[in-house]
């Protein structure tokens, strides 16, 4: 009998755009400080992506080709793209296939997945089960958002948290036990009332009232969503632990979604973590949605050692939420 394929993160890309947002550009915008900002959500400053035209599929074709540059391959070399977003260059064709046509990978078939912040979570286990199944030798599986793009700009309760990113992981099978080896993801579609986009959608398609009526953003009950985030990230890493026979002594980093420092602060503490084994990049780039977890994997790569285990956690609009574990496998 074969040894089990495990799907093994072989290699991180990420890309944020050059432009800066702070906390001091948005006090000229809106009545806000950046003491208000940095106290209730660690942010200090998030990336925009600006210029005619430019899309989420333009932060994923750069974080895909720093990803085929470390690890040596050819974008012809990609079996399939998973990219999990909420902010799709169009709502059809999906972002995965205009992103494989510009990277030139004429092998690959893809596909989009929306689940808000927990967008790369799902698309990971998706993408390992590709892997898993001995169907597909290398998935690419992306988080971007260009949240600018649904971000109301004359409405502090939420300008002030969202920002522009993308990141994206190689998988390809390994029989040692290094990769994805366990995933708890969970929805609640009756969270939707508290975090939404009003219209756009076949409910409510897009007419001049909708626009007038700013329909077209990011609609949040912050207070609600907070509460229910707080719950629910830190019993799914709990859950995560207990089930794999696993403490926090074990766990060498928490990578959570970026969302408000605070919903980190509560999760690391009960998963028993420490704040030195918790990434945390919020403050330079906001809530990059989709964005945030293999962001983060991007900036702390160097720091990764094989063997370490690492939990991934997500809370978001859905409601969605989860948790994987991760053996990291270079
Ligand atoms: O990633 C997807 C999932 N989303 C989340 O996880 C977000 C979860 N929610 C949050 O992170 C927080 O709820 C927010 C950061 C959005 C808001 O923080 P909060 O501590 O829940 O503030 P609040 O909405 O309860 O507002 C407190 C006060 C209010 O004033 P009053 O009524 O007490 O006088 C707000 O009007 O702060 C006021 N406020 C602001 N003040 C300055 C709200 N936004 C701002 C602002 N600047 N930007």
């Amino acid at each position: 009998m074969g040894k089990k394929i495990t799907a093994s993160i072989t290699a991180v890309g990420g890309f944020v755009p050059p432009d800066k947002l702070t906390n001091f550009d948005l006090e000229k915008m809106v009545d806000t400080n950046d003491e208000w900002i940095r106290t209730r959500t660690g942010i200090e400053e998030r990336r925009i992506l600006k210029g005619e035209s430019l899309a989420t599929s333009d932060m994923v074709v750069p974080a895909v080709q720093d990803l085929c540059r470390t690890r040596g391959i050819d974008p012809m070399d990609i079996d399939c793209m998973i990219v999990g977003t909420v902010t799709p260059d169009m709502v059809f064709p999906a972002t995965a296939n205009i992103a494989c046509d510009k990277l030139g990978a004429k092998n690959a078939w893809g596909f989009d997945v929306s689940a808000a912040c927990s967008g790369f979570l799902y698309s990971l286990t998706l993408g390992a089960s590709l892997i898993e199944s001995g169907r597909y030798k290398k998935v690419v599986v992306c988080g971007a958002d260009k949240m600018s793009a649904i971000i109301d700009y004359s409405d502090r309760s939420t300008c002030i948290i969202f920002g522009d990113g993308a990141g994206a992981v190689l998988l390809e099978p390994n029989t040692e036990g290094f990769g994805v080896l366990d995933s708890i993801l969970k929805s609640d579609g009756s969270g939707c009332h508290y975090l939404h986009m009003k219209a756009g959608g076949s409910k409510r398609p897009a007419t001049i009232e909708t626009v007038i009526a700013k329909e077209h953003y990011i609609y949040q009950e912050g207070q609600a969503v907070f509460k229910f985030a707080v719950k629910g990230m830190a019993d799914v890493s709990a859950e995560l632990l207990e089930r794999n026979h696993l403490t926090g002594n074990d766990i060498a980093w928490l990578v959570p979604h970026q969302a408000n420092k605070r919903i980190i602060d509560a999760t690391a503490h009960r998963m028993g973590l420490s704040s030195e084994k918790v990434m945390l990049n919020i403050q330079r780039y906001g809530n990059t949605t989709a964005g945030t977890i293999p962001l983060c994997l991007w900036e702390w790569q160097n720091q990764l050692k094989k063997g370490d285990n690492i939990v991934l956690a997500a809370f978001g609009g859905g409601f969605t939420w989860g948790a994987t574990l991760v053996k990291w496998g270079f």
